[in-house]
């Protein structure tokens, strides 16, 4: 079976500025997170796969359909953007039966429809109010179920948690991985690593204009490298950091070294974190206000 999304050495700039350079993924099934910093090109990316832009150069095909048979590649995918989608002066039963319509239901199917996600995405106590009326967190719901009215085979979800509370984000998440387990490839674009963590089969790591990293969460951790040996004062301050491969026997040759120096110092054993990983990979930061959200 074709793999739900393939890209093949996309290029797109615009004029002198190289926003994807040579970016090749694969996405076989499941939930692939798109992780960069803000400007890395996630929404470029996106609007190319959703044949919303078209690359410079490269191929990419949705489920085995190359992107230049755009109107085959729109009927596999479905798209939450960044900014919501939702009529705020309907309702989202509204929105909802809108939608349907538009693709082509009968009024009683569209209905049909509206009411089995209103139920799904638990948003029967917001169906009669006006969109502009509902939280954001809420909205954004009404906009996942919006683009699922009919069941897309890819889903592409660009930065869908930006902007949320943190119980708002955890329920978003978990409408995800619902939807998710229907069958549904999901793409989701973000500059949270915890929700990469959380969500994600698979993370590739966008930088510099290409996937500059690629694995789940533990393969990326393991990529930068063994635990820390890490020795403290009582009262917490770092003396001295030696790299361990963190079995019993790494851990004692390293004390070895230190001789009788360190016997009063407090030992601590640190994993690097997925964060530690972004940073070393494309030597930039993300906001970690952000990353704790
Ligand atoms: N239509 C456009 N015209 C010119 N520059 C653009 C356009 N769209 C995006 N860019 C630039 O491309 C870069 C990547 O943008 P974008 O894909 O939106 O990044 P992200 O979604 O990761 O934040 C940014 O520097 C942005 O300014
Ligand atoms: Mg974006």
């Amino acid at each position: 079976m074709a793999s739900a999304i393939e890209v093949d050495a996309l290029r797109k700039s615009y004029g002198s500025a190289v926003v994807l350079s040579d970016l090749t993924l694969t996405v076989p099934s499941g939930i692939y997170s798109l992780l960069g910093p803000n400007g890395a090109g996630k929404t470029t990316l996106v609007n190319i796969l959703t044949t919303l832009v078209k690359p410079d150069g490269g191929t990419a095909s949705i489920c085995g359909v190359p992107l230049t048979d755009r109107r085959c590649v729109r009927q596999q995918i479905s798209v939450t953007g960044q900014f919501a989608a939702v009529d705020a002066l309907l309702t989202p039963a509204e929105n909802l039966v809108l939608i349907g319509r538009l693709l082509g239901m009968s009024a009683r199917r569209a209905r049909g429809r509206a009411d089995e996600l209103i139920d799904s995405f638990d948003l029967s106590a917001s169906a009669g109010k006006l969109v502009r009326d509902l939280s954001g967190g809420t909205a954004r719901r009404v906009d996942l179920a919006m683009s699922l009215v009919q069941q897309p085979k890819v889903l592409f979800l660009d930065e869908p948690t930006t902007g949320l509370d943190p119980t708002s984000r955890r329920r978003l998440w978990a409408d995800i991985r619902a939807l998710a387990r229907t069958g549904t490839t999901v793409l989701l674009t973000t500059q949270y690593l915890e929700e990469a963590e959380a969500l994600a089969d698979r993370i590739g790591v966008l930088a510099q204009g290409r996937i500059v990293a690629e694995g789940t969460a533990a393969e990326l951790t393991a990529r930068i490298g063994g635990e820390e040996l890490v020795l403290t004062t009582g009262d917490g301050e770092v003396v001295r950091t030696l790299t361990t491969d963190g079995t019993a026997g790494g851990v004692a040759a390293a004390l070895a070294q230190l001789g009788s120096d360190a016997a009063g110092l407090h030992v601590e054993l640190r994993r690097p974190t997925l964060e530690d990983a972004f940073a070393s990979l494309t030597g930039s930061g993300i906001d970690r206000e952000k990353v704790a959200a």
